[in-house]
């Protein structure tokens, strides 16, 4: 299966829904974190990245931030409600002022606090529970220590990315510690870390064969045909390719505007959006540079369009930063 990863500020539920009018090759999202709140009702409005009425394109499972039970019980019960019967826990966020709270990734060197956690939250959610991970914040060795606690527990899945939370999203990924953590966990392994293309993710598949998970995340964003080029389903021309693009940019681009109350923040959106989409053409650089000081939201959507006549796509795919 084919899992879209949380990218907070990216694969929100806008993105998806309009992913999913023009690409195919994703069974199930994992949405951006919801952090945990104060009280025992939990405003729709902090919900609003996973209410059903706004997620009409692709399966999500919600996922959860934070550790205190009480409120991981009420968020939970409360998503079960609004029709999740799976939900996921963060812990591997590496944000240093989440780390330090005990939150995400930091949670990781605290193996007790988990077993603590899942022992109070998992008796009262009806929920099924996953979780996402990396194998540590300050070192590779805490999720080795944590792997045991969460084999007495049943978990849907344990998703990987297979670095430390000190890293951020960059630097080598630890494959031989992953390897290990594999053999010693007792729960089914997704895979999240630099699948950028087909010739990354045979190379991983085949280095490890007992995993069928993989999770797409910046490579995803860098090409958003990879999940047709992993499956090696039917591949278009370059001329469609350049025109699903171009139809996808614009109902992104008229989606996101329904939601902003300011044009720059329309802009500023979509050029982070395009820090990453630009990867996908020959002239991705002159186009971003072209794109990013224009500051009147008019004009940057007109210029995308004329771009786009005649660039060119950067097919067969070839990475590049
Ligand atoms: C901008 C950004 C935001 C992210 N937000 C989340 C998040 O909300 N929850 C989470 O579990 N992981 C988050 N991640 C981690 C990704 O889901 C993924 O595990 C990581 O980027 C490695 O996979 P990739 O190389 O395919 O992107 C985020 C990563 C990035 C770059």
């Amino acid at each position: 299966m084919l899992y879209l990863a949380p990218l907070q500020g990216y694969t929100n539920y806008i993105f998806r829904n309009v992913y999913s009018r023009f690409f195919d090759g994703i069974d199930i999202a994992v949405s951006p974190f919801v952090s945990l709140v104060d009280g025992k009702r939990i405003k729709l409005t902090h919900l609003k990245d996973v209410l059903p009425e706004n997620n009409s394109g692709m399966m999500v499972i919600p996922q959860i931030l934070g550790y205190r039970p009480e409120q991981f019980i009420i968020m939970a019960n409360d998503l079960y409600k609004l029709g999740y019967e799976s939900i996921n826990w963060n812990l591997g966020c590496p944000v240093p002022a989440i780390a330090r709270k005990k939150r995400g990734s930091g949670m990781l060197s605290h193996p007790k606090l988990i077993e603590e956690t899942l022992n109070e939250v998992l008796p009262n959610i009806p929920n099924k529970l996953s979780i996402k991970t990396r194998l540590g914040y300050l070192n590779n060795k805490e999720l080795l220590n944590v792997i045991p606690v969460l084999n007495d527990f049943p978990l849907e899945f344990l998703n990987i990315h297979p670095r430390i939370g000190k890293q951020m999203y960059e630097g080598e990924l630890d494959l031989e510690t992953f390897s290990t953590c594999i053999k010693v966990s007792k729960h089914k392994i997704i895979f999240s870390g630099d699948i950028i293309d087909y010739d990354f993710y045979n190379k991983i598949k085949n280095q490890f064969p007992s995993i069928n998970d993989w999770m797409l995340g910046r490579g995803l964003l860098s090409n958003l045909f990879l999940p047709n080029e992993i499956l090696q389903k039917e591949d278009y021309s370059k001329e469609i390719k350049l025109e699903i693009f171009s139809n996808f940019i614009n109902e992104l681009f008229e989606e996101i505007k329904k939601t902003m109350t300011a044009d720059v923040h329309l802009l500023n959106k979509m050029k982070e959006y395009w820090v990453y989409f630009k990867r996908m053409f020959v002239d991705g650089d002159e186009i971003f540079n072209t794109l990013k000081y224009i500051q009147d939201i008019e004009k940057f959507h007109k210029t995308t369009n004329e771009i786009l006549k005649s660039a060119v796509l950067n097919i067969p795919f070839k990475y590049y930063k």
